[in-house]
């Protein structure tokens, strides 16, 4: 890929998952990185990894959903590594998996709060940098819920939603401003998050197997769009959520 190479790319929640095989396929490719997560010790052991495969990235705990803690990491990536040229808005929860009627409010509230408003404060903070060097791009992890209705529950798919609307005005807003934004639909990826949903009978088992790949995705697919959206080979695509999903929502 292209102009990956001592980029500074800050990546929240990238202590596990997807946040966590981005940071090191994105280390991997010459960029310096900063590992976001609320999981402090988490970040550090993706720190280590980088550390150990020859890379460069420092870990930085954030809540997402918290102006101040946003505004520090911010200030903490520019401060250390003197800007920030790629932002990865992936920290991301789920919620409780039922009828939006025998759904809590916290629950609501809480999904709301980190995956929706996470990226709308990670951005805010992040954006301002960008424009004063005339450049950056961010990448906003929503997911096929923000397509589609599925079994992921309305707080979920509601907020998914609202991420790739985000990721429109963003686009919409700063491209000539030589800001990029872009989203990414994953499927169901075997990460953490879905351990319990990507066994034998899970809730998205049929839509899996039945689509064109026939299998699970891999946090590596992920990474390997990442990399490529960060990268300057992706410089005509705007404000689009691209999906990554093995098929599954074709139909
Ligand atoms: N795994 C999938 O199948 C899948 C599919 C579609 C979309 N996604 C999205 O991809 C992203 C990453 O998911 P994953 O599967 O790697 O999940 P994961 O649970 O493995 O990792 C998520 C990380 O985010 C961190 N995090 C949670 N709340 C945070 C907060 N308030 N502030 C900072 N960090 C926080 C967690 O500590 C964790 O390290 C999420 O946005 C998720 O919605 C995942």
């Amino acid at each position: 890929m292209q102009g990956l190479a001592n980029k500074v790319c800050l990546i929240t929640g990238a202590g596990s998952g997807l946040g966590r095989a981005s940071a090191l396929a994105l280390a991997g490719s010459g960029s310096r990185l900063a590992v976001a997560d609320i999981n402090a010790e988490s970040a550090q052991e993706t720190v280590s990894m980088i550390d150990s495969s020859g890379g460069q990235g420092m870990a930085i705990h954030v809540d997402v959903s918290d102006s101040t803690s946003v505004q520090l990491m911010v200030e903490a990536v520019e401060s250390a590594y003197g800007g920030i040229d790629i932002l990865v808005n992936n920290a991301g929860v789920v919620g409780e998996l039922k009828p939006l009627h025998e759904v809590s409010e916290e629950s609501w509230d809480f999904v709301q709060s980190v995956d929706m408003k996470g990226v709308f404060l990670c951005s805010k903070f992040t954006i301002p940098g960008m424009l004063k060097r005339g450049k950056g791009v961010i990448i906003n992890v929503a997911s096929v819920s923000g397509f589609i209705a599925s079994k992921t529950g309305v707080e979920y798919t509601a907020a998914k939603h609202g991420v790739t609307g985000l990721t429109k005005q963003t686009a919409y807003d700063y491209g000539h401003l030589g800001i990029r934004a872009v989203g990414i639909g994953p499927g169901v990826i075997e990460t953490p998050l879905t351990a319990e949903w990507t066994c034998e009978g899970g809730p998205f088992h049929e839509l899996t197997t039945q689509a064109p790949a026939g299998r699970y995705g891999l946090a590596s697919d992920v990474a390997k769009l990442v990399c490529f959206l960060a990268s300057d080979d992706a410089d005509f695509i705007h404000g689009h959520t691209i999906p990554i999903d093995g098929g599954s929502v074709i139909r």
